[in-house]
């Protein structure tokens, strides 16, 4: 794992951003594995900001979220694939036939993950996957415990992962208990991943990460055993980690 120390969260979401932008014009059909949540919206804000100097092209790009929550369509703005288009899918050329996001109001769920795996495999795999952390160590909706050799799969949010997220929902009996995630393994098939990591709040996660045991009980450990992931974390996260 490399790790890429930033000053702060601007910094981040610019780095981040030039690092997406170079590797879309590199190859313009790029399979981007993509994340909601409060991190990635800035990196969105800048992607976008750079599209609109005609800088890079989204035409041929296909993109899978890695997670959805249960129960709420894509016209909830509480779901991600509302997220995904009013924060970056609106703003920049992507056909919106290629951007992939579980269904999470799938009357069959279970079919839904095998199709959601399906339609990877199908696309050719995830070329460069954006991720984030949570303070548990999850990555996508992978709660602690989950199957290092999970692919798509419905799941059981944590407590403290509906709390983290009840600040976007009028009240926490609101925050869904249920999400469709793409799996450990299929997070670990991508060729490549970014992971974004910012604020002192996600300090003991960063610092388990880097310096802790490869473990189910923290998902992110698995990281370790990539062979091509970037971190960028700025200060406030890094601490004294240095
Ligand atoms: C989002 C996702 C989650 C978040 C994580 C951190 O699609 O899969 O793993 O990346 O919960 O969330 P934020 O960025 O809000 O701290």
């Amino acid at each position: 794992m490399k790790l890429i120390e930033v000053k702060n969260y601007e910094h981040m979401c610019e780095l981040a951003a030039s690092y997406i932008s170079k590797k879309v014009q590199g190859n313009p059909n790029i399979r981007l594995g993509l994340a909601t949540g409060g991190t990635p919206l800035g990196t969105y804000e800048k992607l976008i900001e750079d599209y609109k100097n005609g800088k890079t092209s989204y035409k041929q790009v296909v993109s899978f979220n890695l997670d959805e929550y249960i129960g709420l369509t894509g016209q909830n703005p509480n779901s991600y694939r509302f997220y995904m288009n009013d924060h970056f899918f609106n703003h920049i050329d992507i056909d919106l036939e290629n951007t992939f996001v579980p269904n999470g109001t799938a009357v069959d769920l279970e079919q839904e993950c095998r199709n959601y795996d399906e339609q990877i495999l199908e696309k050719g795999g995830i070329d460069l996957q954006l991720l984030g952390i949570g303070s548990n160590g999850h990555i996508g909706f992978n709660e602690p415990g989950a199957s290092f050799g999970s692919y798509t799969h419905v799941v059981e949010l944590a407590e403290s992962t509906r709390e983290a997220n009840s600040i976007y929902f009028e009240n926490m009996e609101d925050v869904p208990k249920k999400a469709v995630t793409m799996g450990i393994a299929s997070i670990m098939k991508s060729k490549e991943i970014l992971l974004l990591v910012s604020g002192e709040h996600k300090h003991d996660a960063l610092a388990k990460l880097l310096t802790g045991d490869l473990t189910e009980q923290f998902p992110a450990s698995i990281l370790k055993q990539h062979p091509s992931v970037t971190i960028m974390a700025d200060e406030a996260a890094i601490g004294n980690l240095k």
